[in-house]
């Protein structure tokens, strides 16, 4: 089933925002596979963002990414990646709609709180990435109560 990586950038560790956000994936109905709190190397950070290495804000963003530790998450469940980007809101939170996280919690594009990989296709190679040991597959005994 669909699984997406979502990622506190160090903005929303340092802010104690992490739980907030653990919290709106949890009470949405998907499920966590794995959690972890890492400080990557600046090399990790530019192969996560590598499709972004040509634009002029990638030394900033690497820099920013460096300022403190991130927490990754994988999270699974039908549409996670579509509807986990429509929870985190747009890339500048002055174009995110209130109710969603940017839209509730940040300011700036250069300090938007968290990541969320933006197709299947990115979602499996991100996990690979920061989960390169697998995470936990694990049987929810209450998916009767949120899928049809
Ligand atoms: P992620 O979920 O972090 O991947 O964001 P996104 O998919 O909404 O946007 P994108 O992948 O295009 O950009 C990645 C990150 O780079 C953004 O989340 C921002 O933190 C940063 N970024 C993108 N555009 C700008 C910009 O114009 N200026 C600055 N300072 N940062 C930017
Ligand atoms: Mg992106």
């Amino acid at each position: 089933s669909e699984r997406t990586y979502i990622m506190v950038k160090p903005d929303g560790v340092e802010r104690g925002l992490v739980g907030e956000i653990v919290k709106r994936f949890e009470v949405k109905g998907f499920k966590m596979l794995a959690i972890q709190m890492f400080k990557p190397s600046e090399e990790h950070l530019k192969e996560h963002y590598k499709d972004l290495a040509q634009k002029p804000f990638f030394p900033k963003l690497v820099s920013y990414m460096l300022s403190a530790p991130v927490v990754g998450m994988v999270w699974e469940g039908k549409g996670v990646v579509a509807t986990g980007r429509k929870m985190l809101g747009e890339t500048n939170p002055a174009a995110s709609a209130a109710g969603t996280i940017r839209g509730d919690y940040c300011i700036d594009v250069g300090k938007n709180l968290c990541h969320g990989s933006d197709s299947v296709e990115s979602a499996e190679r991100e996990i690979s990435l920061w989960f390169p040991n697998g995470v936990t597959n694990w049987a929810r005994g209450f998916d009767s109560l949120i899928y049809e």
